[in-house]
């Protein structure tokens, strides 16, 4: 099967391009590079030695998808392109809606076209906003989110749900991703984010590391069992299997809109991940408590019987490798 895999240069496109190719799928990306470098490509290629057709371009580009759609007999499409910086969202939203909302639509218009009707599509735990109980299963409220990003990925759950609802014989899946750390164990792939992080395990690392002095905790005083917000982190390599379990039930129904939670089910308090890194890594990292971070929630983790159930998938790697992996990624970076 060819799977069009848009932002598939980026940190999960490029874990996920792995597995589709170790479980024999033909992959076609299509990439703008505007946060991947173009030789990600050859890194895919090397861990799996098969090769993938690279695209340069912007998925707002209705032509040059519809070329690819002719030329690369395209069968479905994993969609990961898009913006994620929360913070940044607040200052650009015209910027995060045109790319994670407009170039939506010129895929799902040209899949019609094309009538190539099956989609994995990325979306976050983020749609739950602040929720109302934790574990959260596929069922809860969703709403509620604080930021341009959080919105536009609850607005294309909605396009999707009003596609399918128009015309059933779409196949549709959305995935809410929880919290993705880790790399792959060659440490050729990971996630390397430019300037300061926003995030906590690309922050740890780089103090780690010595590049950054010290982390600040946001907040100590929340309802959870140490005062630091808990999420449940899923390992990077988990998340793209979970794509191919997602692609394969697509394969197997004909037709449906599947909505799944990939997480793994537990929660872990900002010490908790900072112990733990410390631990697999024998290295020190500097923390000090902060204010909380405006936007932030105290709890976010999943409820995975869905998906265990229905994809028979359940995350494999445990908090020690997501640690172990995200720092080797950084410590080869420059041999690489
Ligand atoms: P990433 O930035 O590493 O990857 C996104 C890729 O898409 C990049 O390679 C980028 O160059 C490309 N891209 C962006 N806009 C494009 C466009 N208009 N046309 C073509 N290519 C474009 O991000 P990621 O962490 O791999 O996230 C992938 C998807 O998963 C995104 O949709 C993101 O919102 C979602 N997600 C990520 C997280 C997370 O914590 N990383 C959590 C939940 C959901
Ligand atoms: N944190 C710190 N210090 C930091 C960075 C983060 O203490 O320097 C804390 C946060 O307050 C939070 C936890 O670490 O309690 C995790 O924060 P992240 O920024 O790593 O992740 P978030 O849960 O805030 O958000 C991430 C992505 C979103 C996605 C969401 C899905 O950034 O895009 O996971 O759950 F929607």
């Amino acid at each position: 099967m060819r799977i069009l895999v848009t932002g598939g240069l980026g940190y999960i496109g490029s874990h996920t391009c792995v597995e589709l190719l170790k479980n024999g799928y033909e992959v076609v990306v299509l990439d703008n590079l505007s946060n991947s470098k173009e030789e990600v490509k050859e890194k895919i290629e090397k861990i799996t030695k098969k090769p993938i057709k690279f695209y340069f371009g912007d998925m707002i580009n209705e032509q040059l998808l519809d070329k690819i759609f002719e030329l690369e007999k395209i069968e479905a499409v994993i969609d990961f392109a898009a913006y994620k910086a929360v913070g940044e969202s607040v200052t650009k939203p015209i910027e995060y809606y045109t790319n994670n909302v407009s170039t939506v639509l010129v895929l799902l218009k040209v899949m019609k076209k094309q009538k190539i009707k099956k989609l994995v599509f990325s979306s976050s735990a983020t749609v739950y906003g602040d929720p109302e109980r934790v574990p959260i299963k596929e069922t809860d409220k969703i709403g509620g989110t604080t930021n341009p990003y959080g919105t536009s990925k609850l607005f294309v759950e909605q396009i999707l749900k009003d596609l399918y609802k128009s015309d059933y014989s779409w196949d549709i899946a959305i995935l809410r991703y929880f919290n993705p750390i880790g790399a792959d164990k060659s440490g050729l792939l990971g996630e390397d984010p430019n300037g300061i992080p926003a995030n906590l395990m690309p922050y740890i690392v780089k103090v780690a590391n010595k590049e950054l002095e010290c982390l600040s905790v946001f907040g100590n005083d929340y309802p959870t069992k140490d005062g630091t917000g808990v999420r449940d982190y899923i390992h990077v390599v988990d998340l793209a299997k979970g794509h191919i379990k997602a692609l394969e039930k697509l394969e197997k129904e004909q037709q449906g809109l599947y909505i799944y939670n990939l997480g793994t089910g537990k929660g872990y308090s900002v010490l908790d991940i900072i112990n733990a890194f410390e631990k697999a890594n024998n290295v020190k990292v500097n923390y000090k408590i902060a204010g909380r971070r405006p936007g932030d929630i105290a709890e976010c983790y999943a409820d995975v019987t869905k998906a265990k159930q229905e994809l028979k998938w359940k995350a494999e790697l445990g908090i020690e490798d997501m640690c172990k992996d995200s720092y080797n990624y950084i410590l080869k970076r420059k041999n690489n």
